[in-house]
């Protein structure tokens, strides 16, 4: 592997999956792959899960990680070719990116969208040209239209969970829109149904209110339906997000509390287990009550993000060997 930006970057998903919960099982087993060897994780937006995960992975593998909060500590970034820097960037990617691929051996970078420009966003413009120039492979933090190490995190998770279960059947998955308060990024169910597409195990279902539409390039091959009940029936694993809309670029139109996961809606699934990426808006995205029922797998989902970003930052430290 050489870079990690979205699932198109892994060979096999399954064999991935296996060597994340090696990692779970014996968090040490590599202890020595990192030995002398740096990575650093670079901020433009905030993380609690994220940042921590990758580093305690690294930490794990022997790596020394050094994290720098672009947007409070850096210089402003100019990103476009042939700009004419004369507004608030100062310093260009072109120059900043190979300095920094001089200190680390990988560079992981978090770019959220701006919301404002689709084209823009959907151009990956900020970690495209992180990888032109930096020199050194690059893992996604999350960038601004995909989450990849999430996914993979969801995929161990919802494998994980059948074994604890006995399921060996085709599981039914469930990706529903929630209510939020604010605008959000699409990053996380665009990237969640790309990788439950390419995994190909699931009976996959995405459910949101009209309007809602994500990107086909990454919803393709998943039945949409607008109707919540009626795709949460027999669900095994719903998966709880917020995004604003696609065609009506990064707004807002629909806020209704009734696409708000509850006991009564669980009540249609065959007593699924409940997922979200976190942070979550208690009681407007996800109520208290399923969050806080054995239904939610929030916590073993947030908690596995060490084990997916070991696995991947693995991957890379070998192929580079
Ligand atoms: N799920 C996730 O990426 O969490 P953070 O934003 O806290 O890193």
């Amino acid at each position: 592997m050489k870079n990690f930006i979205s699932v198109h970057d892994v060979t096999d998903i399954n064999a991935l999956v296996k060597k994340a919960l090696a990692f779970k099982a014996n968090p040490l087993m590599s202890q020595s792959l990192g030995k002398d060897k740096r990575i650093g994780l670079l901020f433009l937006n905030p993380s609690l899960r994220t940042r921590l995960s990758t580093q305690v992975a690294a930490k794990n593998l022997g790596m020394e990680a050094i994290v720098f909060n672009v947007d409070k500590e850096g210089w402003a970034l100019e990103f476009e070719e042939g700009a004419i820097m004369s507004g608030n960037t100062v310093e260009h990617v072109k120059d900043a990116a190979p300095i920094l691929g001089s200190y680390f051996d990988i560079l992981c970078i978090r770019t959220f969208p701006s919301l404002k420009n689709k084209e823009d966003d959907y151009s990956e413009l900020y970690i495209t040209q992180f990888m032109k120039y930096a020199g050194v492979p690059v893992i996604s933090l999350e960038s601004a239209t995909l989450h990849p190490l999430q996914s993979l995190t969801d995929i161990i998770t919802i494998k994980e969970s059948l074994q604890a279960q006995k399921i060996t059947r085709k599981p039914k998955i469930v990706l529903t829109w929630a209510p939020h308060v604010k605008p959000l990024p699409q990053c996380v169910a665009n990237s969640f149904a790309q990788w439950v597409n390419a995994w190909g195990e699931a009976d996959f279902v995405i459910t949101h209110p009209e309007d809602y539409e994500l990107s086909e390039e990454f919803t393709k091959g998943a039945t949409i339906t607008h109707n919540q009940d009626e795709a949460l029936k027999d669900a095994d694993f719903v998966y709880v997000k917020n995004w604003s809309t696609y065609t009506d670029y990064g707004k807002i139109y629909e806020n209704d509390p009734r696409w708000m996961l509850d006991n009564e809606k669980i009540a249609l699934t065959n007593n699924a287990k409940v997922m979200h990426c976190l942070p979550v808006r208690r009681n407007v995205e996800l109520s208290d009550e399923v969050l806080d029922s054995p239904n939610s797998i929030v916590t073993q989902e947030a908690a596995n993000r060490v084990w997916a970003a070991q696995a991947v930052i693995a991957e890379i430290l070998g192929a580079k060997a």
